[in-house]
């Protein structure tokens, strides 16, 4: 079974193929949503991007991106596609995200609007 190591939390857990990212982050208790969005998302349906996190490692053990998720981090105008400028190779959405083999996971990855990646 594929593990996942969640960076930030230092805690590793072992999920099933095809597990759902948001749900095993969830059942280990890491919180995945930063501020109000704890309670204030969409519980799963890919439309707030508050579940957004960066797999650091392993991003050919999950699915590809979906087009509902390609969608939110491109064209809909708030702060989303900021986060993705610049990580557009290891961001996802932990609630369209399935685990394939193993994964290292960033959560709450932070908006970086004066790093090398959006202005350069
Ligand atoms: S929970 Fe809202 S986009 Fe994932």
């Amino acid at each position: 079974m594929p593990i996942v190591k969640f960076v930030n939390e230092k805690k590793e857990i072992e999920v099933p193929v095809g597990a759902n990212l948001r749900q095993e982050a969830i059942k280990a208790g890491i919180n995945l949503y930063p501020h109000v969005h704890k309670v204030m998302n969409c519980h799963g349906f890919g439309g707030c991007g508050s579940c957004r996190v960066r797999v650091v490692k392993g991003m050919e053990n999950t699915q590809p991106m979906g087009a509902l998720e390609k969608v939110r981090f491109n064209c809909v105008p708030d702060h989303l596609p900021l986060a993705y400028i610049g990580n557009e190779d290891t961001m996802r959405l932990a609630c369209k995200c399935t685990v394939q083999g193993d994964i290292e996971v960033e959560t709450q990855p932070p908006l970086n609007l004066f790093g090398e990646n959006f202005f350069s």
